[in-house]
């Protein structure tokens, strides 16, 4: 049929399907703006504006646009320099987006900006309240939502001619002691709420308060709230990401998924779906080798069993593969799909996992060609086993007081990226596979990928564009061998892009646990012995399941140690056995086992302190792990290789407690009924006229590691150009983290330009040096140094080729020699001690056209011997109701020793992002399965993630030291964040309203029972 639209000004006149959505439609016409996130109308990633008004264009169907206006984000601004041609610029939303901090993946950016936009079209002075409404249609996984509201203030006051603070400073300042600054300020210590209307007023903190290490405060670039360097393309919807792409006769792929948990396939007959018209191929797995492999992306070996074929003639959960389609359009490879016949011998489903280990128990894993990494025992469901001895921890408990035990449970929840997994692959002019994927690990999909498509490592191509988010899900070879089998089959490029439900229930997702803690403790508050036993189901594959669990007892665990002499010789055990189940496989996901760690071991340490009558932020101190002592476990334990002991440099653990307190206002809340009880006005407290509320206050302390020490290695390459600019290549992974960003502001540290002057590009297997991808949270810090040797080595040639210049100039006018090692790199500029300056473009010119012709460049790598943990307080202020158990979170605080902050504007935008993140781990996400393995969790409808109007108060503080293992003295920043909330928040609760609850999230069921089983124990 025939429609007419018109899109961005334009009349267009186009041939559809009768069935096509505007969001097919507009992306088939080169609209990349608009994204894909869902099917269902949920996430809002396909926002266009329609007659002005935001609408989800995926479930609109193109023919209800007839004769209507259509504007997608590629009708607002664009680059203000163009060439000869002269435009008008950002528009004011992309502008305050980009200078605001809030693009951090840029996947929902363009849908974000459009519902704004609508809004300030009606409404040019929107209070904060009506922007977060404004802006709670589009899922946001990244941001928190602060940096995008308060980028959308920014801009209305802008677009009304006011003047904003520029956001150029580097942070606000904490005074020596705030105690009495923030929370003094009314009687009972109560902090004052904002004017009824307002949920906060945030419009003017963009940047965080910090504590500035006097190193950080010397530097030019480090240090500094650059804004991200790939920020202005994702405003304005360029076809940045892996599926923004159109390529002659494609086609579209489609994975018929198993409907049983654990049966074997005895038929499968395709014939149908093959003589389908449209159709270019249908693979079972007798189509294609039988090569097991592991579908964690890890360094070479993979710490884990192999246990996985691209297809198998058995399935092992509901969402496992049976069968690749590739069509000339989707609609018909789904026909197709509908078309396949199977026949299945079902087996027993394995949904328990404290029966996984049963002897004669059902058995997920018989296949001859299994591959035991360490201690996975297929025969016995056990994809992985772990056990540290740290100390004697019998010894330990036998000196104890008192001996405190109790399990803790952790649920299954998903990464939920908004950019679904995308990949297309096609065969280039030479015969070789190239594969553009979203994906978090380029090469070590190209590795683990060559054996299970029959090609060598250099016959495959991995190209990793934009990512729309990964947080874990994408450091999995998760589809990229659909589409590369049916290239294969085909010779036509493929795409294949998941669906939503897809990600539910054959993506992967948090490990669930559960965790018994056994804890002796001396009369005065000294931990003699800690213990933790795990038991984690991961589901029907062992992708990171040793690593995954193993990190569960190597963060949490270690931070505390003990006191006194128990500090020296602490007593710590873990053990861990994680095992098979027909569940869908969980994998790697932000925080990587430690959150599930932290859960146990935080709820454990407040219900010892409170049980002694400590102070529980004493309490943690008196026991943590501090500077100047051995990280417990690296005497014991490094992922199944060898263990080699590490020494904590830095820890700003007492300082990050001293102003988390704070700022949260600990001293004036904890223990004061009148605040637990009350209810505050802006003129101070007034009487509580809901008896059913309680408020309550919690906190914890977590501790995370910065990359994989003697493994992991990052690789960059810099060249200086014709004039002065510099080509920065590296094989990391900005997974929307800010990282190329980071990266290029090391570089331009060392080499004396401003941050446009280092042209970024990460990452393709072809182009890029080798790095092992985005994880462990290391890339600031691993690929960061490698960045740094190489521009040490490229403004080491600067100085040489300038010192030759200088000294041919000396032979003119009689000045003395300059030596290299005594210029300075600064402003773009090499200047010599006497004053003299040779502009960046001159040095390039002369390098590489005037004399003795060179290029100016540098490959650099790095591998770290340390994994320096940074430290965090996490507070949480939250508000129960007595009547129906619900929990809302008022507030979250999070004071962070991550090192150096490089980038203080996107480093805060990972805090408040990990802390909504982590948000949702503590009260509402979880992913549940009925008796035949099932989810019931199945689109954003029914998982709920947080929206814009949802979200409390963040307030994020870095509390800075200088690392000494790194040349800029960073740790790590994104992981942490996760790690605290949930046992903070139970904490808090606990605080509130007497409910001491094991398992997140803290639901109001949950939180309901447990207040009636404590009313009917009274
Ligand atoms: S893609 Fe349309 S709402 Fe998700
Ligand atoms: S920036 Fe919003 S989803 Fe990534």
């Amino acid at each position: 049929m025939n429609i007419h639209l018109n899109v961005n000004g334009q009349p267009l006149s186009l041939e559809v399907h009768p069935g096509d959505s505007l969001l097919n439609v507009l992306r088939r016409q080169g609209y990349f703006g608009v994204k894909h996130g869902c099917e269902t109308g949920e996430c809002g990633a396909c926002t266009v504006l329609l007659d002005g008004k935001p609408v989800s264009s995926c479930v609109m169907l193109a023919a209800q646009a007839e004769g209507h206006a259509v504007e997608t984000i590629e009708s607002m601004g664009e680059h203000p320099e163009q060439g000869w041609r002269t435009t008008p610029g950002l528009h004011a939303l992309q502008r305050a987006f980009v200078e605001s901090g809030a693009v951090q993946c840029g996947y929902c950016t363009p849908a974000q900006i459009l519902a704004a936009r609508a809004l300030l079209d009606k409404n040019p002075a929107p209070n904060e309240e009506q922007v977060r409404v404004a802006l709670s249609g589009v899922l946001c996984r990244c941001t928190g939502y602060l940096k995008p509201v308060q980028a959308v203030l920014r801009a209305a006051a802008w677009l009304r001619g006011e003047e904003m603070e520029p956001q150029d400073r580097i942070g606000f300042p904490l005074p020596p002691d705030q105690n009495a600054q923030e929370a003094d300020a009314l009687p009972g210590g109560f902090a004052p709420v904002p004017p009824a209307g307002t949920l906060l007023d945030t419009a003017q903190r963009v940047m965080p308060k910090m504590v500035v290490t006097p190193q950080t405060e010397a530097m030019q670039r480090v240090g500094k709230p650059e804004p991200k360097v790939d920020a202005v393309k994702l405003v304005q919807g360029k076809p940045a990401f892996a599926g923004d792409i159109e390529m002659r006769s494609l086609l579209h792929a489609k994975v018929l998924h198993s409907p049983l948990a654990h049966a074997r396939i005895k038929r499968i007959d395709v014939s149908r779906a093959r003589a389908l018209e449209g159709v270019a191929a249908v693979l079972t797995w007798q189509d294609i080798p039988r090569v097991v492999y592991s579908t964690a992306g890890q360094s070479d070996p993979i710490p884990g069993p192999l246990d996985t074929f691209s297809l198998d003639n058995k399935v092992r959960f509901v969402g496992d593969r049976v069968a690749f389609v590739a069509a000339e359009t989707l609609e018909i490879a789904e026909q197709a799909l509908k078309l396949i016949e199977v026949e299945y011998e079902e087996l027993p489903a394995l949904l328990d996992p404290a029966r996984a280990m049963q002897e004669g128990g059902v058995r997920l894993h018989d296949e001859p060609e299994y591959k035991n990494f360490a201690d996975s025992d297929p025969s016995h469901n056990l994809a992985a086993h772990i056990h540290i001895d740290i100390g004697d921890i019998e010894k330990g408990f036998a000196a104890a007081d008192y001996i405190f035990e109790e399990e803790y449970i952790v649920p299954k929840v998903q990464q939920a990226h908004i950019e679904p997994h995308v990949v297309l692959t096609y065969w280039d002019e030479d015969d070789r596979l190239v594969i553009r994927t979203s994906t978090q690990v380029p090469f070590h999909a190209r590795r683990i990928l060559a054996p299970v498509l029959g090609l060598p490592v250099k016959r495959i191509r991995v190209v990793k564009p934009r990512i729309g988010g990964g947080f874990g899900g994408k450091q999995e070879i998760l589809i990229e061998d659909v589409a590369a089998h049916l290239t294969i089959a085909t010779h036509r490029p493929v795409i294949y892009e998941t669906t939503r439900e897809e990600e539910f229930i054959a993506s992967r997702s948090r490990h669930p646990m559960r965790i018994r803690m056994k804890t002796g403790v001396l009369k005065d508050g000294t931990l003699t012995a800690n213990s933790m036993h795990a038991l984690a189901d991961t589901g029907a594959y062992g992708c990171h399941a040793l690593t995954v669990t193993g990190n569960t007892g190597h963060k949490s665990m270690a931070l505390y140690v003990g006191d006194g002499l128990y500090r020296q010789k602490p007593n710590i055990q873990f053990v861990a056995d994680i095992v098979y189940t027909n569940h869908p496989p969980a994998g790697a996901y932000r925080g990587y086992g430690v959150p599930q760690g932290y859960w146990a071991v935080d709820r454990h340490m407040e219900r010892i302190a409170r049980k002694l009558g400590l102070d529980p932020l004493e309490f943690r101190l008196k026991n943590a792990l501090r500077a100047g002592e051995l990280h417990p476990f690296s005497t014991a334990w490094s992922e199944g290789r060898e263990p080699r002991p590490e020494t904590i440099q830095t820890c700003g653990l007492e300082e990050c407690v001293r102003q988390g307190r704070a700022v949260i206002g600990w001293d004036q809340k904890y223990g004061n009924p009148v605040w637990h009880a009350g209810l505050v006005g802006a003129d101070g407290i007034r009487p509580n006229d809901r008896p059913y509320i309680r408020r309550g206050i919690g906190a914890a302390l977590v501790m995370q590691g910065t990359a994989i020490p003697y493994l992991d290695m990052g690789a960059a390459s810099l060249k200086m150009n014709d004039d002065g600019s510099f080509n920065l290549l590296i094989g990391a992974t900005d997974l929307g983290t800010g990282s190329d960003t980071v990266l290029a502001q090391m570089a331009a540290e060392v080499l004396g330009v401003p941050l446009d002057d280092i042209i970024t590009y990460s990452s393709d297997t072809d182009f890029t040096p080798f790095d092992k991808g985005a994880y462990a949270s290391s890339t600031t810090y691993i690929s960061g140094a490698a960045v740094t040797r190489a521009a040490q080595q490229v403004a080491e040639r600067i100085r040489q080729r300038a010192a030759r210049m200088f000294n041919e100039q000396e032979k003119a006018t009689h000045l003395p020699n300059v030596e290299a090692d005594k210029i300075h790199l600064q402003d773009r500029q090499a200047l010599a001690p006497d004053g003299r300056a040779l502009s960046l473009e001159q040095i390039a010119r002369h390098a590489l056209h005037q004399a003795d012709q060179e290029q100016i460049m540098a490959v650099a790598s790095y591998m770290s011997p340390v994994s320096p943990p940074p430290f965090a307080a996490q507070f949480a202020e939250v508000t129960v109701d007595l009547e129906s158990g619900q929990v809302v979170v008022d507030k979250l605080v999070m004071a962070v020793d991550s090192g150096v902050i490089v980038n203080p504007l996107t480093a805060s935008g990972q805090i408040e992002g990990g802390l909504v993140q982590a948000l949702g781990y503590a009260v509402c996400e979880e992913m549940v399965y009925d008796d035949k393995g099932r989810a019931r969790e199945r689109d954003f409808n029914s998982y709920h993630i947080f929206r814009a109007h949802e979200t409390p108060e963040l307030e994020t503080i870095f509390v800075e030291t200088f690392e000494p293992s790194h040349p800029f003295g960073v740790k790590a920043v994104a992981e942490i964040p996760m790690d605290g909330v949930a046992p903070a928040v139970g904490n808090a609760v606990l605080d509130a309203c007497g409910a001491d609850i094991f398992d997140n999230p803290l639901t109001p069921e949950k939180v309901w029972r447990c207040l009636q089983m404590r009313s009917d124990q009274k």
